[in-house]
């Protein structure tokens, strides 16, 4: 398969502080890759690092070919990175319906698409964005992404405080647009076992360097190299990860 996203040696932070330190990190087209750790480990760094949101120390970042390491977010936009933040910015004055149509772009996902993924949006599509539940809301902030249109998109904890059977209806979404549509995407989550589900590869950080790269099958099926890997250098080896 092409290669969609390489990412070389890439070392990143904020201001004074270096959080990400010699990430390397390839995805090819088509492929969804988990990425795990816990709390601080540089998870939302990376996403934010690839949309160009934080400060770049070296290292570079290529899609499809191209050079993106040094473009403006916009032009990151443009150039086919989706992104489903976590704190899941929706347009909160506008209907459900609208905030799909203010910014669609031409492609396969359209309005009528994404309604036929999320149920529950399409009746809900008269809803104003701030009279939906936090379920709906991240709902409407997936399908926002995907009318888009991206070539990439990277989801940063799209199961985050959602009630289980909301988090069973976004898994089984993300099962469809990430196994079936084979949509290229990177999912930020901490319920490790179930994003392992949806996803081809997982890459665990730790303290800004990745410890482990490899098939999010191998990881599903051994407990102890899941629970070992995001246990890395917190002090105490084989102490089980924190919970959250
Ligand atoms: N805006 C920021 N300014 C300075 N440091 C930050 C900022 N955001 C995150 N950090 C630091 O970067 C590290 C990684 O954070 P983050 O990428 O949010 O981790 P994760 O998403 O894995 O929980 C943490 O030590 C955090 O304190
Ligand atoms: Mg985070």
């Amino acid at each position: 398969m092409a290669e969609l996203l390489s990412v070389d040696r890439l070392r990143t932070g904020y201001a004074e502080a270096v959080v990400l330190d010699d990430i390397s990190l390839s995805l090819a087209e088509g492929e969804a890759v988990a990425l795990l750790g816990r709390n601080g480990a540089g998870k939302t760094t990376l996403i934010t690092s690839l949309l160009g949101l934080t400060r770049w120390r070296a290292g570079t970042i290529r899609l499809a070919g191209r050079d993106i390491t040094r473009l403006s977010p916009e032009r990151r936009a443009r150039a086919g990175i989706g992104w489903v933040p976590q704190e899941r910015s929706i347009f909160r004055s506008l209907s459900v319906e609208e905030n799909l149509t203010a910014i669609r772009r031409p492609g396969p996902w359209d309005v009528t698409r994404v309604f036929g993924l999320f149920p529950r949006l399409a009746e809900r599509r008269r809803n104003l964005g701030d009279q939906l539940s936090g379920g709906e809301q991240q709902m409407l902030a997936i399908a926002r992404a995907l009318v888009l249109n991206p070539r990439l998109v990277l989801l940063d904890e799209p199961l985050e405080g959602l009630a289980p059977i909301i988090v069973e209806e976004v898994l089984q979404a993300l099962r469809r647009i990430l196994r079936e549509e084979g949509l290229s995407a990177i999912v930020v989550e901490q319920k490790a076992r179930q994003v392992l589900a949806v996803t081809d590869r997982a890459v665990i950080l730790n303290r800004g360097t990745a410890v482990y790269d490899g098939s999010s099958a191998a990881l599903l099926a051994d407990p102890h190299l899941l629970e070992a890997r995001l246990a890395v250098g917190d002090g105490t080896p084989g102490a089980p990860p924190s919970s959250g």
